[in-house]
This record gives structure tokens, C-alpha cells and sequence, in this order.
């Protein structure tokens, strides 16, 4: 039977109170983590957003019938409590915010009861991850989950108020819009009215802003929804939130200036991370080079090295026939683990694998100047000893290579660099190392369609100096595209957008557009910039990765309140569902087999 809160009025959060209360008089009110009843005295642990409070019951403090209701009181039930802040007579508790003081009943009533639940409610739950989302609702009461959304809200909060003073004005922007292809799939929601027709949910604001700047609006922000139907890996989810911002009359210096301010600041407020500015910069190039990936993780070492010049012509067939076509042979020299069992370096091959080279070769340099190895029969004394050189290689040293395309080769090394550093424990959770990534390429050969790509936008602007060559070499084109990375995650990115007709002209026709095309598809923003339009550049950050960075944690679900699973359906509203004919009617359309 639940009581009401009739004439209560909650003085303090459980987890608020602490020894500067001790003699007050409090109302607090919670969920009960844990009864335990010893007798003449019970014991409740009662627990809100804030933290976990112990209260004493004893019938001479709170009379029989409060005491028998505390009798009564079970996980979960919903109960309010007032009474006296007292010096703990235990043994203080350190973990708890509240470990020094308990609060001494008068009176108790119970809100609400609760049904067993079907796992325990507590910190770093061991529950599989299925069921706890299935009871969402309850997973959300765990400290470490409300401890996350707290955090991202005090990190939006931070955001509002730092781009506030910075001039920037708050915009919203439609959900439903046009489709315009924009790299993901679009999720599209059929229009009731206009028969055939959809409207598509915005994959980013990118159109909408850089509108906003062509009406003058200078500078724009929004804490923006975004929907990609792409597939989901730990960092994605179908619907996540962007800190998206655009400004006018300001080249790249200006973007990554306010973005790094801003990101410093909302570390250091929220979570007391010092970030030292400015960040630090590296061109894609040297990223792919030494990191073989565009978001390089900078807290370990283990960099690529390209031996192609010292393998050519050497005798093992693997690299020469790799240069040959035009591919490259790169390696990584872990150090020290030339003993590494021969079973754990096959299963770094199939890792390798995964990525789509053939296989993965290696070199043990042996504590005795030997060699163990799976081609080192194929070389002479000679080539083996200028790799094992061009490697840096030292006795004790595990030296991999990789030969076939380069992307592929970039891609494969630089995740088994990052594999490796796991599975060594070389990666300090409490190193951020922010940087930004710049001079992207402005295309990308696809080929799937057998054309180039833009590799961010078609608005993102070449370099200037690339521009003579947007026609001849495109492959070289530079773009003014930067992100921002930390420990090998790309937290956001964003460019310089073309503001001339002639160069979008230019870039449509590199990009295999007709004129009409893009038209169709991007007509009102090229017909806003017939107007007048101020130059202008812009960026997003992943808010989710962001607050996943600060709450160190590698699951995005833990940063969401009701997040969506791998094939991106919600296992608690059971979304997404089938509809009535009726429904279906109305919007002119038939399911097909
Ligand atoms: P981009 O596509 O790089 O740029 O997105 C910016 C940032 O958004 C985050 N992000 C995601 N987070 C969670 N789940 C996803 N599925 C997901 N996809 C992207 C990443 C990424 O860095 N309009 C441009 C920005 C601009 O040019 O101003 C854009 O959307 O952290
Ligand atoms: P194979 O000649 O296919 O038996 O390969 C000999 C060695 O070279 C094995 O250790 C393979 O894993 C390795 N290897 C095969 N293909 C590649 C490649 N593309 N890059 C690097 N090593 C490779």
C-alpha cells in the first residue's frame, strides 16, 4: 500500500548529505538499495541520483509503526524518511560520499513498493548487457549509468555557456528533410500527403548551417540529432547527437581555435582535465605514415616504417611481387617480444586477415642475434640484416611486415599497432592525447563506382594551392578538412567549405555530377549562394564519443539513456515494429515479401 507525500517536502538528496549536516533534521527521500534487519535495529541503505545514505531505525527513535513498516521495506521500495544527521557510530564508510554520517528515522513512509527486479541494481553490474537493456528503465538507476548522463549533461551545459560568450546563436534545424546522399544511408519516413514522396532524417545539419550563414547568422551552434542507417560498431549508433557549429568570415585557424578552447574548457569543468593548448597538429600524410590510420592513437609508439626501397629485389617473393604491383611493404617493430609463442603470432595473421591481406610476415630477432622467422629462408644473410636494420630492430624485437596496396597495408598495421598496445597493456586510460588531423585528402577513389568521392563533403574547399591540380591530379588534392582525435577515436571533424561558384562548379564536375544532378540535389543551398554568401567554415563533434572519453568508457550505450543495439533495433520498446494496414494504407504503401 503506498502513502502519500502529503505535507513532506524533501529537505536534501541522500547523497548530499554529509558531516556538516550532522545535528540537522532532514527529509530525504529514495529507492531502498539494501534492509537489514539485526533485531531492535534495522538498517537501510536508501539511494537516490545523488548517492547512497544509511539510515537507522529503532523503535524508541520512530515508534512501532514506522518501525514495523521499516520491517517491511524491501530493494527497490520507494521510501521517504526525516530524521537526524548523526556522526556514523560504525565504522565509516570511504566510498561512500556520505561513508561519515547516518541518519537516525523518526519517521518513515513508503511511497512505493516494488517487485523483485529481475537483476541486482548495482555498480558495474555483471548482468548481461540483453537483459539489462531489455529493463532499460531499471539499468538506468545503477550509479555508474546516472553518474554518465549527469556528466554528458553538465558537458552540454558547458557547451552552451562556453559558445554562448563565444557569439554563437542556437539554432534548430528540420528533422524531416530532403534526401540528399550524404555518404551513410538515409533512414526516409513516407509522406501521408504527398503520395510516393519521403522525407529523409538529417544524417548531419551540414546544408541547414552553412543556409544559416548564407542569412547572415555569423555564427551558429546546435546540439543536433543525427540518423545514419549504417552498420553499428562500439562507437555508432544509429541516432547520435552532434555539437555542430558553423561560423562566417573565418578561415581554418579560426575553427580549430574555438573547438580546441571549447573542448579544453568542457574537460576541464566538467571532469578537471587539463588540456594543453594549442593541440597538437599532423597532416594526414604523416598520420597514414607513421600511424597508418587516420585517427592515430599517440600514446604509444610502434610507428610503421616503409622498407619497400630496402626489399626490392630481395628473394621473398611476397614482398617483390606486392612492390611489383605497385604496393608497398611496410612493418612494425615490437620491441621486446621476439619470444612471443608461435601460436599468438598465428593469431595475429588471422587478425591481419581480417582486414583483407593475405597474410602477415614475421621476424624474431632472438636474444642470441638468430633469427626466427617465416621467410627469412627466402632472403640472403645480406637483406635480412638491412630489414632487420631499416627496422631498427635490436635482439629481443618482433619485427611484422605487411605487403600489398598501400590503403591495405595502412589499414592492417595500423590496427594491429593498436591491437598490439592492448594486448600489452601500453595504453594509459589517463593519457588523452588530443591532436588534430589536417590536409585530408579532398577525394577518394571508389572503386565500387568507379569515380572519385568527395572523402568529407563536395562543399569541403581544396587548398589553395592544390586548386591548379583539381583537374589533372585529383588523387592529390589537398582538402581544408581537419579532425579532431584522441587515442585513436575521431571525436569530430569539419572543413572549410567552398564559398565561388566556379570552384563547387569544378568540384561537381571532379566529382562526376552534371549540372543537373546537382542541382537536383543540392539546388536551394547553390541557388542561396547566388545571393551573397560570406566565406565560411564549420565542424561537428560526436557529443557520445565525447562524454564516452570523459566517462572512460568503450561502450556508446553507456552514455546513451536508451540507446539501440547492433542490428539497431531497442530491445525495451521493441522498436523498430510492423504497423497497421490501416496505417500503411494511409501512407500509400505495401509491405513486399
Ligand atoms: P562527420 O560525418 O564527420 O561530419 O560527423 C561528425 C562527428 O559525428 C560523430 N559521429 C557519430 N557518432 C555516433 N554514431 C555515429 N553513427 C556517428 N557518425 C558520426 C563522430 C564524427 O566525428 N556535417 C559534418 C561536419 C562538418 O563538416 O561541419 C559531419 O557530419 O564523432
Ligand atoms: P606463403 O608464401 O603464402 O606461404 O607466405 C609466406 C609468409 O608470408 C607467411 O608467413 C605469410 O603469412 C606471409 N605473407 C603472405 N602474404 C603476405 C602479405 N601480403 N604481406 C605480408 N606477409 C605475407
Amino acid at each position: 500500500m503506498a502513502e502519500s507525500m502529503k505535507g513532506l517536502k524533501r529537505t536534501h538528496r541522500c547523497g548530499e548529505l554529509g558531516a556538516a549536516n550532522i545535528g540537522e533534521q532532514v527529509t530525504v527521500m529514495g529507492w531502498v538499495q539494501k534492509q537489514r534487519n539485526k533485531g531492535g535495529i534495522i538498517f537501510v541503505d536508501l539511494r537516490d541520483r545523488a548517492g547512497i545514505l544509511q539510515v537507522i531505525f529503532e523503535e524508541a527513535d520512530c515508534g512501532a509503526e514506522d518501525f514495523a513498516k521499516a520491517e517491511r521495506l524491501r530493494s527497490e521500495f520507494v521510501a521517504a524518511v526525516t530524521g537526524k544527521v548523526e556522526k556514523r557510530a560504525g565504522a565509516v564508510n570511504a566510498n561512500l560520499s556520505t561513508g561519515e554520517i547516518e541518519v537516525r528515522a523518526e519517521s518513515l513512509r513508503i511511497l512505493s513498493e516494488a517487485e523483485t527486479p529481475p537483476f541486482p541494481i548495482e555498480e558495474n553490474s555483471r548482468t548481461k548487457e540483453e537483459l539489462r537493456l531489455k529493463y532499460r528503465y531499471l539499468d538506468l538507476r545503477r550509479p555508474d549509468l546516472q553518474r554518465n548522463l549527469m556528466l554528458r549533461s553538465r558537458m552540454t551545459a558547458a557547451v552552451h555557456a562556453f559558445l554562448e560568450e563565444e557569439g554563437f546563436l542556437e539554432v534548430e534545424t528540420p528533422i524531416l528533410n530532403k534526401s540528399t546522399p550524404e555518404g551513410a544511408r538515409d533512414y526516409l519516413v513516407p509522406s501521408r500527403i504527398h503520395q510516393g514522396c519521403f522525407y529523409a532524417l538529417p544524417q548531419s545539419p551540414q546544408i541547414f548551417k552553412q543556409l544559416l550563414m548564407c542569412s547572415g547568422y555569423d555564427r551558429y551552434f546546435q546540439i543536433a540529432r543525427c540518423f545514419r542507417d549504417e552498420d553499428l560498431r562500439a562507437d555508432r549508433q544509429p541516432e547520435f547527437t552532434q555539437i555542430d557549429l558553423e561560423m562566417s568570415f573565418v578561415d581554418q585557424e579560426d575553427v580549430l581555435d574555438v573547438t580546441e578552447r571549447m573542448v579544453a574548457k568542457v574537460c576541464k569543468e566538467t571532469v578537471g582535465l587539463e588540456v594543453p593548448l594549442p593541440l597538437k597538429r599532423m597532416t594526414w600524410d604523416e598520420a597514414m605514415n607513421r600511424f597508418g590510420s587516420d585517427k592515430p592513437d599517440t600514446r604509444f609508439g610502434m610507428e610503421l616504417t616503409d622498407v619497400s626501397e630496402t626489399v626490392k629485389g630481395c628473394g621473398f617473393g611476397v614482398f617483390t611481387s606486392a612492390l611489383e604491383a605497385g604496393g608497398s611493404v611496410r612493418g612494425i617493430n615490437v620491441k621486446g617480444q621476439a619470444q612471443m609463442p608461435r601460436k599468438k603470432i598465428d593469431t595475429l595473421v588471422e587478425f591481419a586477415k581480417g582486414y583483407g591481406v593475405k597474410g602477415l610476415a614475421y621476424l624474431a630477432v632472438l636474444p642470441d642475434g638468430s633469427y626466427k622467422s617465416s621467410f627469412a629462408k627466402f632472403m640472403t644473410e645480406e637483406e635480412l640484416k638491412s630489414l632487420v636494420a631499416a627496422m631498427a630492430g635490436e635482439p629481443g624485437d618482433l619485427l611484422l611486415f605487411a605487403a600489398d596496396k598501400l590503403k591495405l597495408v595502412w589499414s592492417v598495421l595500423g590496427a594491429l599497432r593498436v591491437e598490439l598496445a592492448k594486448q600489452l597493456g601500453m595504453l594509459d586510460p589517463n593519457q588523452y592525447n588530443f591532436l588534430w588531423v589536417t590536409q585530408f585528402p579532398q577525394f577518394e577513389w571508389s572503386d565500387e563506382e568507379e569515380r572519385y568521392v568527395a572523402m568529407h563533403h563536395p562543399f569541403t574547399m581544396p587548398m589553395e594551392e592544390d586548386l591548379e591540380i583539381l583537374e589533372s591530379d585529383p588523387g592529390k588534392v589537398r582538402a581544408k578538412a581537419y579532425d579532431i582525435v584522441v587515442n585513436g577515436m575521431e571525436l569530430g571533424g569539419g572543413s572549410v567549405r567552398i564559398f565561388q561558384d566556379d570552384i563547387q562548379e569544378r568540384m561537381f564536375q571532379a566529382l562526376g555530377f552534371t549540372k543537373e544532378k546537382a542541382h537536383e540535389q543540392f539546388g536551394f543551398l547553390m541557388d542561396a549562394f547566388k545571393y551573397g554568401v560570406p566565406p565560411h567554415a564549420g565542424l561537428a563533434i560526436g557529443l557520445e564519443r565525447f562524454v564516452m572519453l570523459l566517462a572512460q568508457t568503450d561502450n556508446i550505450r553507456d552514455v546513451i539513456a536508451f540507446p539501440k543495439i547492433k542490428d539497431a533495433s531497442c530491445l525495451m520498446s521493441e522498436a523498430p515494429g510492423t504497423v497497421d494496414v490501416k496505417q500503411l494504407e494511409e501512407l500509400h504503401l505495401q509491405v513486399t515479401e
